[in-house]
Parts: C-alpha cells; sequence; structure tokens
C-alpha cells in the first residue's frame, strides 16, 4: 500500500503533542544529530534529499536555502519564517500536522535555523486555526521549558484572515506589521526577506519533513516516492464527491486513481467522476479519463496540472462546471488585493462573465472573451495569485466547453445551479463573496 508516515509517523499510536511521548518515538534525535554537523553540511544533506517545498511551488528546499548569504558576506539576521497560513481551497494538511504532530514542527524548525544560522523562527498560522495554535503554543512551552531552543527564539504569529497572506511576500510584509501585499521581486527573500534580512521561509509540511531527512541522509531520503524529481511523501487532502475524505500521507508517485477509488472509497451513491481538482483550487482541473496519473510533479505536469498544495478535490456528474467556475472566480476576486491592474479588474470581469453564462444570458463569443480575459491575466501578474485564479477557470473553459455551450442555449444551468457544489465548496454569500460558513450549534 503507498500509505507511508514519515511526518505523521507515530501519531496513530501515541499522543505526540506531549514532549515525553515524541521523545518515546525517537523526537529531537535529528535535531541532536543536526546540530553535531557543520550548517553547510545540513543543507547538503536537504540538497541530497531533493525535499522539493510542500506549499505550492514546488521548489528545492535545499536549493532555496544554499542561497541565504553567510553572515561574513551579509552582516544582518538570518530568519527563518514557517508558512502555516494554509488558506487554498481544500487544503487541511498542515493543520493535521500542527494539531497532531507539533514537536515534528518545531524539530524542524530548530534544525532549518542551524543549517542557516539562525537565531530567529516565526511561524505564521492562518487565524481561524485557534484550536492548532494552542497546540503549538503548548508544544512550544514544552520544548522550552527543556532548554531545547538553545538560543533560538520562536515566535507563534496569528494571521487575520487574508488568503494572500500565504503567498510568501505578502506574508512578510503583515509579520512586519503593515497591509498583506506582495513584494515586487528580485530581491527574492533568501536575499531581502523580513526586515530586509536574509529569509529562508517554507510551508509547514515541508520544515516538518526536514527530521526525517536527517534521520534518514539525503540520499536515503531520496530513494522514496518517486525520484529524482519528487522525493518522499505528501500529506494529501482528499475532499469532495469521494467516500472517505481525510488526510493521506502517501509516496509521491501513488496514482491519482487508487487515491481516489481504493484509498477515498470512490465515489458515493453510485455517481460517476466527472473531474478532479489535483492540487487546490488554484490549479488547473482533470477530466474522469487523466485519472490514471500519477502524483508526481512531472506526469502532473505533462498532463497540463501541478500537485499544487495536495489538495484534491472530487468532482462527481452532479457538478456543474460553470458553477463552480464562478464559485472559485469569486474566491479569487475576493482575496485579490488589488494591488496590480490585471488581478484587481480581470477576476471581477471573470466573475461578470461567468454569471452571465450561468444564469443563460451570454452570447458563444462571450466564451472566447473569458478565455481572452484568463490570457490576459496568466503571467502578467505581481504575485501568483492572478495565475491561480485564471488557470483553472481557463482548463474548465476548454476542457468542459460543451457544457458551458448547453448553458448558453438552454437559456441557464441544467444542473441545478448552486445546488450541485453542495459538498465540493462551500457556498459564498452573494453580496460578500465569503464563504458561507457553517455556524456550529
Ligand atoms: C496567493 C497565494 C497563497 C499562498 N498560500 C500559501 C499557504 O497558505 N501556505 C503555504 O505554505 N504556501 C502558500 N503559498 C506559497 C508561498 O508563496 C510559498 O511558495 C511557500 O510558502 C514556500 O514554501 P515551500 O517552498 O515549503 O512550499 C501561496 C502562494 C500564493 C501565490
Ligand atoms: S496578482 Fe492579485 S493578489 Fe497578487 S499582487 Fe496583483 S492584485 Fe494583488
Amino acid at each position: 500500500m503507498p500509505e507511508l508516515a514519515l511526518v505523521l509517523e507515530g501519531a496513530d499510536d501515541r499522543d505526540l503533542t506531549k514532549l515525553g511521548e515524541y521523545r518515546g518515538v525517537g523526537g529531537y534525535r535529528a535535531l541532536d544529530k543536526a546540530r553535531g554537523m557543520e550548517p553547510e553540511a545540513v543543507v547538503e544533506e536537504l540538497l541530497t534529499s531533493n525535499l522539493r517545498g510542500r506549499g505550492g511551488a514546488f521548489f528545492p528546499m535545499g536549493r532555496k536555502a544554499s542561497f541565504i548569504p553567510k553572515p561574513e558576506d551579509v552582516p544582518k539576521p538570518r530568519y527563518v519564517v514557517v508558512n502555516a497560513d494554509e488558506s487554498e481551497p481544500g487544503t487541511f494538511k498542515d493543520r493535521e500536522i500542527m494539531f497532531r504532530v507539533p514537536h515534528r514542527l518545531i524539530e524542524g524548525c530548530l534544525i532549518t535555523a542551524h543549517s542557516i544560522r539562525s537565531q530567529n523562527v516565526f511561524i505564521y498560522i492562518r487565524g481561524e486555526y485557534l484550536a492548532e495554535f494552542e497546540v503549538v503554543r503548548a508544544a512550544l512551552d514544552e520544548a522550552r521549558d527543556e532548554g531545547l531552543f538553545a538560543g533560538v527564539t520562536v515566535v507563534l504569529h496569528r494571521g487575520a484572515g487574508a488568503y494572500i497572506c500565504g503567498e510568501e511576500s505578502a506574508l512578510l510584509e503583515s509579520l512586519e506589521g503593515k497591509r498583506g501585499q506582495p513584494r515586487s521581486r528580485p530581491p527574492y527573500p533568501a536575499v531581502s526577506g523580513l526586515y530586509a534580512a536574509p529569509t529562508l521561509i517554507n510551508n509547514v509540511e515541508t520544515v516538518s519533513t526536514v527530521p526525517k531527512v536527517i534521520e534518514l541522509g539525503g540520499a536515503e531520503y531520496a530513494k522514496i516516492g518517486a525520484p529524482p524529481n519528487s522525493t518522499g511523501t505528501r500529506l494529501f487532502s482528499l475532499s469532495g464527491n469521494v467516500a472517505r475524505g481525510g488526510n493521506y500521507e502517501l509516496e509521491l508517485g501513488t496514482s491519482l486513481n487508487d487515491l481516489i477509488f481504493e484509498i477515498g472509497g470512490g465515489i458515493p451513491e453510485g455517481r460517476k467522476l466527472k473531474a478532479v481538482i489535483p492540487g487546490g483550487s488554484s490549479v488547473p482541473v482533470l477530466t474522469a479519463d487523466e485519472v490514471d496519473t500519477p502524483l508526481e510533479h512531472d506526469a502532473m505536469t505533462e498532463r497540463g496540472s501541478m500537485l499544487g498544495s495536495g489538495a484534491v478535490i472530487v468532482i462527481d456528474d452532479r457538478c456543474c462546471m460553470v458553477q463552480l467556475g464562478l464559485r472559485v472566480a469569486q474566491f479569487y476576486m475576493h482575496e485579490s488585493c488589488g494591488k496590480c491592474t490585471p488581478c484587481r479588474e480581470g477576476t471581477r470581469w471573470m466573475v461578470q462573465l461567468l454569471h452571465k453564462i450561468e444564469d443563460g444570458r451570454a452570447e458563444h463569443e462571450e466564451l472566447d472573451l473569458l478565455l481572452s480575459v484568463c490570457d490576459r491575466i496568466l503571467g502578467k501578474c505581481l504575485c501568483p495569485l492572478g495565475d491561480a485564479a485564471a488557470m483553472p477557470i481557463a482548463s474548465y473553459v476548454s476542457k468542459f466547453r460543451d457544457e458551458f455551450r448547453v448553458h448558453i442555449d438552454g437559456g441557464g444551468c441544467p444542473f441545478g445551479g448552486e445546488a450541485s457544489l453542495e459538498g465540493v465548496m462551500a457556498p459564498v454569500d452573494q453580496h460578500t463573496h465569503h464563504p458561507v460558513a457553517e455556524v456550529p450549534a
């Protein structure tokens, strides 16, 4: 079976939120090992492992760490920043890591700090993750009391609910107390990040994988998964129209088909698979014919999509792809920070066109107009949020064009409109464009 717990190792058998229990499964031994090594040797292990970022862009962590200038070249503090903002629709893996194995994250932070000779770590946690915040805070207190920090300061900072603050440069702005808007680059954070000092910023899952890389050694880690480009495991957040949704830690290279039909139990109520979003709402959709794709970087790129944030959203034949496009576009319109014109205006235009199509008020030419709006956003924005809005919508139109046409010819939605997205994506308030949250009783 391709399930393999490296990041979540031991969490099914013991309460790893407790330091003693975490030590019982070998916890903090990798930190001792790393601190016995030269920082450059730790970076070398990361490079050899080819551990790549789990936040979305899949950039090799070791390479990013190797870009951090040496203290003698740039006499400034060096910062480690952990991106725990987790706001990509469909993604809920980092919260499980923080909730169940907070010490593995902390151990990863301390090893990473050692690797770049940093004394300061910041964990920027999504504001809504209050329970996870409390668990991580308690674990930090335990680790600090045990003297594990060895002079390193770890600050746990709560975000205030903006998706754009997950984008690394907006996150740094927000951490500095400013409005969370992306910076223009270069310079990149490795050169000029937090407080204009060299900064290594990585996702929770990436950092929580570091102890395993050090424990096994980079070369051994690199044998797991689908080497050479997709090594190790990833936590996939499986959701939507599937029997057993949840987080599954799998070796990279596992088939998407197996995740949905074997591990996830398939599509309930005898419905048929229609499409799959393989990496969070920002990535191009795959059709049912494309699910025999391995969950690894190269194969997914060949299919024209991405592993993104690891959120696999399953869509059955009840779902309206126009309505899905509308909801996704509304999300990006709402979350656009407004700093650059193609994204600020283009996302609004996409929503207007999709509304017209869904309501049956559009002309056929407006499908090409919609694709043209996507094209004018793609690659022309200050940060990747613009692309994240344009890529999925363009893929829905291209791959399900007949369905879009049927809306125009038939004067409206043949799938029952909003209700067709039940279980796939939360409804959006038509005035505020906020997701309509379920209020706990
Ligand atoms: C709009 C937007 C939102 C993002 N949100 C997140 C997020 O919530 N968590 C995350 O780790 N990365 C997020 N990213 C990616 C980060 O910018 C960055 O690539 C990542 O934190 C780097 O860590 P990694 O290399 O370990 O993946 C987002 C990017 C964009 C453009
Ligand atoms: S692409 Fe959108 S979110 Fe990113 S800077 Fe431009 S307006 Fe802001």
